[in-house]
């Protein structure tokens, strides 16, 4: 039992996980003067995935961080987006239209890039302890508002804090320790979909003109679909989603040892016009790295808080990845707690419910509209041919400009911080 002696350090506000979702957090607390620490299991930061594209709505906070002018200069403008089934271009979907109506374009850039910034902007080894794995959180049951909360490392290590904030992913340690200790709503209830992902990030494409620097691609083959996003120099970064055919452990969520090939022997031989040959493999096999994972759908979401401990980003609700918006909503949630936070320190003790009844409905309404976007994109928004019919229909058909109007209410809504 560890046992918590005069010389146990003390913040205001312990991060558990120094994920996207986390570092912002840090990043918003240092500049308001809080005083926290981030705990990261993980020896060295290893961020999952190969490229990361940001959108409108978290483009306003990353800004308010100074980090908007650094992300524009190592990342690429998505101008448009070409739809294609097998082959065929169904046509361009004009996404340089949303500077004009959201005040940015949405950007793709390199993945660990991009939390390398994050990481700094939080205070970087100041702040960030590595190779703490955070096993408990002692003191939830004194919920009163005045007990101090003690978290504790597997290896007995103690540090104390007012807040608590999980930020520790999809297989939200905090959020378990919340659902045994005090009755959350939910346990974990993540559950495998039955899918895998692979993603890369590609060297530069020399064959590539200026005419495609910007373009992605939403491709839609057969059995599967792959998306491929510019980044800066004509890189791309690339995400595929296709049905596992047992070949995976379900509990696992990387697949180690992952290569070029593995990614080849599924999408290799299809096409995709950015490969030199008009092959996938060309593309794939220009990259500096490839990542396969299993893909995995939430059940049933918790509260975001409980007490004085809250949770955000994919501890919270996790998305599927088909308009890529988990990170963007993990950013949103960072911004909005950082006030909470500030707020509730301050003495306002209802401020981070405030936060969980803010987050909880915008994350919802994102996680829903992902799911039946998924739905819609791979042909099984309805049952027999209608669901291919309705696919075609709304690539084919839908003008760009109503794209961007409808997606108003999801990249239109940009949280910054208000206190200072
Ligand atoms: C292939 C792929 C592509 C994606 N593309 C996009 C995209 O383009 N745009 C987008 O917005 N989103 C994208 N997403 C989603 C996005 O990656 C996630 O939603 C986002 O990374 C979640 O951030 P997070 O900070 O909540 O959690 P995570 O990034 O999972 O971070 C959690 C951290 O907590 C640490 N941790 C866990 N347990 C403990 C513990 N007990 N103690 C201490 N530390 C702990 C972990 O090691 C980790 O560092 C993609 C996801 C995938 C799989
Ligand atoms: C995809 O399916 C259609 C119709 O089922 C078929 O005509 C076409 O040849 C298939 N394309 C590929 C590349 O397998
Ligand atoms: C999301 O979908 C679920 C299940 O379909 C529904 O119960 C819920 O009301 C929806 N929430 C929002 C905010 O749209």
């Amino acid at each position: 039992m560890p046992s918590s002696t005069p010389s146990t350090p003390k913040v205001s506000v312990v991060i558990v996980g120094a994920g996207i979702g986390g570092l912002t957090l840090a990043a918003f607390l240092r500049r308001l003067g809080i005083s926290f620490v981030v705990l990261e299991r993980t020896a060295v930061l290893t961020p999952q995935g190969a490229g990361i594209s940001l959108a409108p709505n978290c483009l306003a906070a990353l800004a308010q961080l100074g980090l908007y002018e650094k992300i524009a200069r190592n990342a690429q403008e998505l101008l448009g987006i070409r739809v294609y089934r097998e082959k065929e271009c169904w046509g361009t979907i004009d996404f340089g239209l949303a500077k004009r109506w959201f005040g940015y374009n949405v950007l793709s850039i390199e993945r660990h890039e991009f939390h390398g910034y994050l990481y700094e902007a939080a205070g970087g080894e100041g702040v960030v302890r590595l190779g703490w794995n955070v096993a408990d959180i002692l003191g939830l049951e004194r919920d009163n508002g005045d007990g101090v909360l003690r978290v504790v490392s597997d290896d007995g290590r103690e540090i104390h804090a007012d807040v608590v904030v999980g930020a520790d992913g999809i297989r939200s340690v905090t959020r378990r320790i919340l659902s045994r200790s005090i009755g959350l709503k939910s346990e974990n209830t993540i559950r495998f979909t039955g899918r895998v992902h692979m993603s890369g990030y590609t060297q530069p494409l020399p064959h590539l003109s200026t005419n495609d620097l910007g373009y992605g691609h939403w491709m839609l083959y057969n059995d599967s679909i792959l998306t491929t996003w510019p980044c800066k120099e004509n890189r791309q970064w690339f995400i595929g989603v296709k049905r596992a055919d047992n070949l995976v452990n379900p509990d696992r969520s990387v697949w180690k040892g992952a290569t070029p090939d593995t990614v080849n022997g599924v999408y290799g031989e299809k096409f995709h016009p950015f490969g030199k040959d008009g092959t996938v493999k060309a593309i794939v096999d220009r990259s500096e790295r490839v990542i396969a994972s299993n893909v995995f759908e939430e059940a049933d979401f918790p509260h975001m808080v409980q007490g004085r401990v809250a949770l955000l980003g994919d501890a919270a609700h996790s998305m599927t990845s088909f308009f890529g918006q988990g990170a963007c909503q993990a950013i949103e949630d960072a911004t909005v707690l950082a006030d909470s936070i500030s707020l509730f320190l301050d003495g306002d003790k209802n401020a981070l419910e405030a936060y969980s009844r803010v987050r909880e409905k915008r994350a919802q309404e994102v996680a829903n509209f992902s799911a039946n976007y998924a739905l819609l994109h791979t042909a099984r928004l309805a049952p027999l041919g209608l669901g291919k019919l309705m696919r075609a229909l709304v690539y084919r058909l839908v003008p760009s400009s109503a794209w961007m109007w409808y997606l108003e209410w999801l990249y239109g809504h940009q949280p910054v911080s208000k206190r200072r």
